[in-house]
């Protein structure tokens, strides 16, 4: 059968407008979710007591000064070429002291029989937890976050543990009051320096940009 084409013009028309409608209704419908959304904000805003306010406003806060704390210490590490740990003294064979390396890991340092310093990664090799920092009577530290343990004097896991890879050793330096470096250690262990304790004692811990560089 021949076909008007005016009827066909006229089913054009008709599906353009259906499709032209289609559209301005989900417009229409995602102004009115997002508007809605407003609104419903609004109110549950209104409902909050003023301690759940002060609660939120505090946690605010917190995120704020811990960016402005971890940017600070991010320029720290830009400028200089050496960072404090910590005093020599105060390094324990048994409680790692925490600090963030150059390239903002969790890091932390022991010392060994001798009083000389042991620095290593505390990010696990498994999945990145920080590892804890109390050495048990095998001389290993545990990651918490699937019992992972580690040496401290070789960094190696105990067998069993899931994490399969040393936490890497970082070179140090110990330096006096007047700046100038006694000792250094590389990642390898290689020392350069004075040895005798009793010449580094009350002098400080730091750890060294170079070292990180070639880590
Ligand atoms: S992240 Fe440390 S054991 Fe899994």
């Amino acid at each position: 059968m021949p076909v008007d084409p005016k009827e066909d013009v006229d089913r054009e028309e008709r599906r353009v407008f259906l499709k032209a409608f289609g559209g301005i209704g989900a417009a229409l419908f995602l102004l009115s979710m997002g508007t809605f959304e407003k609104i419903f904000g609004f109110f549950l805003k209104q409902d909050l007591t003023r301690d759940q306010e002060e609660h939120i406003l505090s946690e605010k806060i917190q995120r704020l000064e811990q960016t402005a704390h971890e940017k600070k210490l991010e320029l720290e590490r830009l400028d200089k070429d050496y960072i404090l740990v910590a005093s020599l003294d105060s390094l324990s064979p048994v409680k790692g002291i925490y600090f963030i390396d150059y390239l903002m890991r969790p890091a932390m340092a022991f010392c060994d029989d001798d009083g000389f310093p042991i620095v290593l990664s505390a990010k696990c090799t498994h999945l990145g937890c920080t590892v804890g920092n109390i050495v048990d009577d095998k001389g290993d530290i545990l990651c918490p976050c699937h019992m992972s343990r580690f040496s401290i004097k070789t960094g190696a896991p105990v067998p069993g543990s899931p994490a399969k890879a040393p936490l890497p050793f970082l070179g140090w330096a110990i330096i006096d009051k007047n700046k100038n470096i006694l000792l250094t250690q590389d990642p390898h262990g290689k020392r350069q320096g004075i040895t005798d304790m009793d010449k580094l004692s009350g002098s400080s811990l730091y750890v060294l940009k170079k070292y990180s560089e070639e880590a």
